[in-house]
């Protein structure tokens, strides 16, 4: 506020607090109440005033999820008492026996609770809190679970993570019981939803996919680029909570609600039951559960309540005996491959569908599998004709596992295309690469591919620019397009010549010819019109991330678009300019300069703006003077044009309103102002002339 009554200090504090509340509502609660833009405006202003006071920043800032890069990779580190595994329970009966044995274990007149939570599938890893002399705590490391007694130092990495709290309030301590430095332990993880933005993004990037969430978390916590990590979006369930290796709490009940009331993520599924038919219970419960949840689970694990019994119970050589993971059954069957396509991707990448005859796999009927590429065919050894196993896990893209060897094998050897099966360019691998690609730049189904990814949601956002008009604009017939599921697997020949041929094109669609297209009426085709016209003043950051431009993700298409404010700047930049900018890595550096040194993607932009694309880069708030105050700008100003003055007060944290009201802080008067002067009089509300604004502007504490 512009009040004077807070020092810098005060104000940062605050705004800290606030963003901390904000990310516990988000991440742990998952209850936000503020819109992203809410939250991103309150970060905007906590950078700005810790630019402005360098020295005010510390490593618990909200500002520093992201901070510097681990330098030499990660420095191996022991853990305070190894992270064991579990040993595996596959059916009730070896659960009844673990069972039997833990009570065995035990002195007959005791009973034995247990505490069931879900296996999560992710990696498990250690975090360090110390306590400080006023009675909050802070994040010192992160260390992955290694070989169970050496893991690695990742803890750049974990800052990233946003259920993870980098401090934790002396409140929280002490609802929480715990006074001092402890250790959380638990399992990070990505959600399905981030797994499948991955590895959209790997493709576009021409990398293979991840094969799993596991994996793809597992990588994401080893990787050298902080910015991609935090781009990822990996969540946290805390489940131990521990000191100088022994657990805190009497009990792991209380060792959750205790993690809960410190702030961590905990699994809201978790439950205390009585005895072993309670936990049978749960399992049949968590398998129902299962296809419904956000992230995969593999299992659920199975844990005596009571600490002071796990002491007694102790260890076998790996795994403690007080635990048992039970694994559900894999989501396999065994199905015939019946043939296989060839589906040419944005990149040009060409991926080998394998086409099986249906099969239900956990409930879901599965039609088809990726094969992967060229060398996976090899790898399995499959023929067409052959019964192969399939994989499903969550609602990723089904695999062929295997061959299944004792069936009658198939004859068809699977051929994999020297021409691209759309456009007939030949095929291109590069050196140390696995995936074979079409490098014909106006390749129809790469641009069928650009064209989709360009319209989606999440980037212009494009209504109506589904497969179908997208097909039809190529210059494919309806008829060829809808058959089936509407995948378009097999190319359609074209029969008219197509509307589009590069991006760009869909700024000169005229009515007339979208009424050409079959099924296209009035109504639907102004409307297209409409939304495509709607989506020329979309941010820089959006059409950034429409060119598809190699590692350049949402984040990072938001945080070059707000780095360099225009896309001539960006365009220019060299890829040490890029490298500075926080949270960019030399591999995205790389991605966009190769990008933009492409004539055909400089001509892509060219056109992009003839077209009217206005590309505005958000706006940059460097202070929060005017924080909270709404103006009214009328008449006209003696040097500042109404954009200028405009432009200035959201800079500073303040808002422009058209119209005068009560609410109204100031109206901004310059000559010939008219009925909004005097409804600012009439109201009372405080009237300023340009030299006024700039005093505002100016009023630092
Ligand atoms: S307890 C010695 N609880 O499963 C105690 N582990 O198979 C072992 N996991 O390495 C950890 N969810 O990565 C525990 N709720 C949970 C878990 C869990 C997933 C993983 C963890 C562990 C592996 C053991």
């Amino acid at each position: 506020m512009a009040d004077g009554h807070h020092t810098v200090e005060q104000k940062i504090e605050k705004l800290r607090e606030e963003l901390r509340h904000h990310e516990h509502l988000y991440y742990v609660e998952d209850a936000p109440v503020l819109t992203d833009a809410q939250y991103d405006e309150l970060m905007r202003r906590l950078k700005a005033l810790e630019e402005e006071h360098p020295e005010l920043v510390t490593p618990d800032s909200p500002t520093q999820r992201v901070g510097g890069k681990p330098k030499d990779g990660f420095v191996k580190t022991p853990h305070s008492r190894p992270m064991l595994s579990l040993d595996n329970a596959f059916d009730e009966a070896e659960l009844r026996a673990w069972d039997a044995r833990v009570r065995g274990g035990l002195p007959p007149s005791e009973t034995v609770g247990y505490v069931c939570e879900l296996k999560l599938d992710g990696l498990s890893l250690a975090l360090q809190y110390s306590g400080e002399a006023n009675g909050s705590a802070h994040l010192v490391s992160g260390i992955t679970r290694g070989d169970g007694t050496i893991g690695e130092n990742v803890t750049t990495n974990v800052r990233t993570v946003r259920s993870i709290p980098l401090s934790i309030s002396a409140a929280r301590m002490k609802s929480a019981g715990v006074d001092g430095g402890f250790e959380v332990r638990g399992e990070v993880l990505l959600s399905q939803a981030a797994f499948e933005k991955l590895n959209e993004e790997r493709e576009a990037a021409g990398l293979a996919p991840a094969a799993n969430p596991r994996n793809a978390a597992a990588g994401t916590v080893r990787t050298l680029e902080p910015n991609i990590v935090a781009q990822r979006r990996l969540d946290f369930y805390a489940y131990f909570l521990l000191r100088d290796g022994e657990f805190l709490m009497p009990t792991q009940t209380e060792t959750l609600s205790a993690l809960r009331a410190l702030g961590f993520l905990v699994n809201k599924h978790a439950r205390t039951v009585a005895d072993i038919d309670g936990v049978i219970e749960f399992i049949a419960g968590a398998d129902a559960l299962r296809d419904s949840l956000p992230y995969e689970i593999d299992g659920v694990v199975v844990k005596v309540d009571s600490t002071a019994q796990q002491r007694r119970l102790g260890f076998t050589g790996k795994a403690p005996r007080w635990a048992i993971a039970y694994k559900f059954p894999a989501r396999a069957a065994v199905t015939l491959l019946e043939n296989v396509t060839f589906q040419v991707g944005r990149t040009g990448k060409v991926t080998p569908v394998a086409n099986l005859r249906p099969v239900s796999i956990g409930g879901t009927v599965v039609k088809r599998a990726t094969l992967h590429n060229a060398d996976e065919i090899e790898r399995l050894g499959v023929r067409i004709g052959d019964h192969v196993s399939v994989e499903r896990g969550g609602d990723v893209i089904p695999k062929i596992t295997g061959v299944v060897l004792d069936k009658p094998r198939g004859e068809g050897v699977i051929e994999f295309p020297e021409t691209c099966p759309e456009c007939g360019t030949a095929l291109v691998k590069v050196e140390g690469e696995v995936d074979w690609r079409c490098v014909n730049a106006s390749c129809p189904a790469r641009l069928r591919e650009e064209l989709l990814h360009f319209g989606s949601r999440g980037v212009m956002n494009i209504e109506g620019l589904g497969e179908v008009m997208v097909a039809q604009l190529l210059g494919q017939k309806l008829s060829e397009v809808v058959p089936e599921d509407s995948e378009l697997e097999d190319a359609a020949e074209v029969v008219r010549e197509p509307l589009v041929r590069s991006l760009a094109d869909i700024y000169w669609l005229k009515k007339e010819q979208l009424l050409e297209l079959e099924r296209v009426g009035d109504k639907s085709s102004q409307a297209l019109l409409d939304e495509i016209e709607r989506s020329k003043t979309r941010p820089l950051a959006k059409v950034l991330l429409g060119l598809g431009i190699r590692f350049v993700g949402e984040r990072t298409a938001e945080l070059l678009a707000s780095h360099f404010g225009s896309m001539d700047a960006l365009m220019e930049a060299t890829a040490e300019e890029l490298t500075k900018v926080n949270e960019v890595g030399p591999k995205v550096a790389e991605g966009v300069v190769e990008f933009f040194a492409e004539l055909r993607n400089r001509a892509l932009v060219e056109k992009l703006r003839e077209a009217g694309l206005t590309m505005p880069a958000e706006k940059k708030v460097t202070s929060d003077v005017l924080a909270g105050l709404t103006f009214v700008l009328t008449g006209t100003l003696p040097t500042l044009t109404r954009e200028a003055a405009k432009e200035k007060i959201e800079a500073a944290g303040g808002r422009v309103s058209g119209s005068v009201s009560k609410k109204t802080s100031y109206v901004v008067a310059g000559e010939e102002a008219g009925s909004k002067l005097e409804k600012a009089n009439e109201l009372g509300v405080k009237v300023v002339d340009e030299a006024g604004l700039l005093e505002l502007l100016e009023a630092k504490d």
